[in-house]
């Protein structure tokens, strides 16, 4: 006799849940999803990156513009931003209360962050039929991105903007085929960018010299250690709970009790973090800094969109990457990065490996709601 395998028959719970589901589908739409917290966490993540839902009205479209804005890398996944919705124009602000004193003193990375954000939503505004015109944050303390309508532009970076992630996985050492290393190369950048590319083995192992230095300084640091443990999520009720923050799985690390992660991370040893990071370097193609004429909020904003197209560009060629900015939150270490790899005066913004491996579990993103004002 076929019986019901047990996972399928609801509990009453359930049931209910279910019914209630039902009732806000029938009443409010999508908000359902983000709303959910019983959902599983791969359930979450696909809603999260799901495809661009084309929409007649503007400010329907605004709210998706946002939610693919808000899809793009950002330090310890705070996601440090807030969005304004003004007639013809997305306004995208940063989110102090999200910031990482201790990791990120001066706001550097948050307003990378930012700018990786800006990069998302001018890709999808071309995709999704507008030019645009921004202004940067330079007296201002936010970026204005006006939208004027225009034929739709898509493009195979669109298409990677929910594909992209930080894989931090070890990758397989495959060097990356020649015609896509001179894609890299020819990147077109931002005023005052500047892009190092170090693809042999030499290279590498002299950018490595600089990621222990910054993994022994920053894992002796209780501040940093303990900036870190609050921003991770030690489990997917974490996680889902917050919908934001570093989830280990995304890490390749094990679930676990909050208590228990606390004491693993708080007891890592410097030298320990050092040599999982130099197998990780070791394991890649190949490494990027990416440096910056300036070291201001326009400067940092630039930075995180020439970051994001670089990331986009390489998902779209189905090659990974993740960041290993140790040395450039070092003091000290990040001039000595600097000189090292030949950047004259142009300071060191990012460290990027890349390399060919597996997709890793996505991180999660809270609902536009939420990040908007
Ligand atoms: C400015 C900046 C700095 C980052 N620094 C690191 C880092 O040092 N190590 C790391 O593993 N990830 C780093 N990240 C990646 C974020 O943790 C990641 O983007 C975030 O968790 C969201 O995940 P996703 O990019 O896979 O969507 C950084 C991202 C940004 C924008």
């Amino acid at each position: 006799m076929n019986k019901t395998p047990s996972h399928l028959i609801l509990s009453r719970r359930d049931l209910l849940k279910l019914l209630a589901v039902v009732g806000v589908t029938a009443t409010g739409g999508y908000v359902l999803y983000e709303d959910a917290p019983w959902l599983g966490y791969d359930q979450q993540a696909n809603y999260n990156h799901r495809p661009f839902e084309k929409d007649s009205t503007l400010s329907a479209q605004m709210r998706e513009l946002i939610r693919f804005a808000a899809l793009a890398a950002n330090a310890h996944n705070t996601q440090p931003w807030k969005f304004a919705i003004q007639e013809n124009a997305i306004e995208i602000h940063p989110d102090y209360a999200r910031r990482l004193p201790s990791v990120d003193p001066n706001d550097r990375e948050l307003w990378i962050s930012l700018g990786c954000a800006l990069e998302n939503l001018l890709t999808a505004a071309r995709a999704a039929g507008y030019t645009t015109e921004v202004t940067y944050p330079d007296a201002a303390d936010f970026i204005r991105v006006h939208l004027i309508a225009d034929t739709a532009q898509p493009s195979p970076l669109f298409d990677a903007i929910p594909l992209r992630q930080n894989t931090r996985s070890e990758y397989n050492r495959q060097p990356v085929k020649s015609n896509n290393l001179d894609q890299l190369q020819t990147l077109p950048l931002e005023p005052n960018a500047v892009l190092r590319l170090a693809t042999n083995r030499d290279d590498l192992e002299t950018v490595l010299e600089y990621v222990n230095q910054g993994n022994l300084s920053q894992y002796a640091d209780k501040a940093f250690l303990d900036e870190l443990i609050y921003w991770l999520r030690f489990n997917k009720k974490e996680a889902l709970a917050s919908l934001d923050g570093l989830y280990t799985r995304c890490s390749g690390n094990p679930e676990g009790p909050r208590w228990l992660g606390q004491i693993l991370v708080a007891s890592t040893k410097p030298q320990q973090q050092a040599d999982v990071d130099a197998k990780k370097l070791r394991s890649s193609s190949g490494a990027i800094v990416i440096a910056a004429e300036s070291d201001n909020k326009t400067a940092w904003v630039r930075t995180g969109q020439v970051y994001e197209r670089m990331a986009l560009t390489m998902t779209s060629l189905d090659i990974k990457l993740a960041f290993l900015n140790q040395p450039i939150e070092v003091a000290g270490v990040r001039e000595q990065l600097q000189s090292a790899v030949g950047l004259g005066n142009a300071l060191p913004q990012l460290l990027v490996r890349f390399g060919y491996a597996d997709a890793m579990p996505r991180s999660l993103r809270r609902p536009v709601e939420q990040v908007l004002f």
